[in-house]
């Protein structure tokens, strides 16, 4: 429950969404079985609602693993997304559990696995325009490989744009009002994964027939396995026009991924990412859903899985309040100028400027080496901020 008077609950403009396999895994792992029983996904949409969540996200299999019960399940869901007011917001297929995937879904060497993979995701945009989602996540967790000539690369690539512009022109011949968005991951499950970074993801996109339907769902800890700068990430595919969603975790550097609840792991990376969403000193900032993606650690109990989910919206709320602390001090303001921040949005050239002008100028090297760029002194009144000693 929410407690009004705690200046980091959660309120439904925060946007804050869940995916229901989050809270729901169960801790299986490569090397043991469950540690938790599993959760109903229903249950937990009206547990997530009680926290504070907005809006859930799924893979299909989440919530109707089969025919059976597909219907009753289908109606018990809408009635929690009724009862409580919830948005599905998101909804993303299953292409990598089952064993028909183990060679890949939509990139598999054979066709017949393709064809099926295809099926599904079209049965399942159906579902996602029928509960009004307006994002389609792509993660390809098992498009990728482990061997050399195992895998033609540049085939899979065709088959991954075949795969994105049959899914486009279904959506635009339905008219649904929907839009992709690629999720990056640079291995695991395969040993490498197709379109392993934003920046790969993005090169794809422009080679795409309906390239303004297909945008992005990076994933902190996927780019930190990678040892990539998240926010710098996100910072480019808003400046593409292409983050139309976002997975939300924590991270330690590069190794397996860790999936931690949001603002573990990689802290000072996870204020920076806060800033960016924010704008970062911009006017240009996201204004989707603010999406987690973390697994609560196997070793934690039922009790664990809420205070992690909990956990995640308090330390963005948290973060935040840093964030915006540090944008509105004046110190931090006069230090923006000190290291010349704002200098970077003029252009080069000026206006009406020829690049023999450029040339023709005289430049003092030396006292330009000299210069101050005051970037410690910044860097430091972000590093108080986010240490709560301002
Ligand atoms: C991961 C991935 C997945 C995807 C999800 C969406 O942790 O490897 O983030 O959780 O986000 O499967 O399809
Ligand atoms: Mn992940
Ligand atoms: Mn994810």
């Amino acid at each position: 429950m929410i407690d009004a008077s705690d200046r980091y609950a959660p309120r439904p403009e925060d946007k804050f969404s869940f995916g229901l396999w989050t809270v729901g895994w169960e801790g299986v792992d490569v090397f043991g079985p469950a540690s938790r029983a599993p959760l109903d996904p229903v249950e937990s949409t009206y547990r997530l609602a009680d926290i504070g969540a907005a809006a859930v996200t799924f893979h299909d299999d989440d919530l109707v693993p089969d025919d059976a019960t597909r219907d009753a399940t289908l109606d018990r869901f809408g009635k929690a997304l009724a009862d409580t007011g919830m948005r599905c917001e998101m909804v993303t297929t299953n292409l990598f559990s089952a064993p028909v995937f183990k060679e890949g879904g939509l990139t598999a060497n054979n066709r017949e696995v393709r064809r099926y993979a295809t099926a599904k995701v079209l049965r399942n945009i159906d579902l996602a325009a029928s509960l009004g989602a307006e994002t389609f996540v792509m993660w390809g967790g098992r498009e990728g490989a482990e061997h050399g000539a195992g895998k033609n690369i540049r085939a899979a690539l065709d088959r991954m744009a075949e795969s994105l512009n049959l899914v486009c022109d279904y959506v635009r011949s339905q008219g649904y009002s929907m839009r992709f968005a690629i999720e990056p991951k640079p291995n695991e499950p395969r040993g490498d994964i197709l379109l392993p970074t934003i920046g790969h993801a993005l090169a794809l996109i422009s080679e795409l027939e309906h390239p303004e339907m297909v945008g992005l769902n990076p994933e902190v800890g996927h780019e930190e396995m990678a040892g990539l700068n998240f926010a710098h990430g996100i910072a480019q595919a808003l400046w593409h026009d292409k983050l139309f969603h976002v997975d939300l975790n924590g991270q330690h550097g590069p190794r397996f991924d860790q999936d931690l609840r949001f603002g573990a792991g990689n802290l000072r990376g996870a204020f920076w990412t806060v800033d960016t969403l924010l704008g970062g000193g911009t006017s240009r900032a996201y204004d989707g859903y603010v999406h987690f993606d973390f697994k609560p650690p196997r070793a934690e109990a039922d009790d664990g899985v809420w205070e992690s989910a909990r956990g995640c919206m308090r330390n963005y709320l948290i973060l935040r309040e840093r964030v915006q602390a540090f944008r509105a001090d004046p110190e931090v303001a006069a230090a923006l100028v000190a290291a010349g921040v704002g200098e970077l949005d003029e252009p080069t050239l000026g206006e009406g400027e020829s690049l023999d002008d450029l040339r023709a100028a005289s430049y003092d090297v030396v006292a330009l080496g000299e210069r101050s760029v005051a970037m410690e002194a910044l860097d430091q009144l972000a590093m108080e901020h986010l240490l709560g000693a301002r």
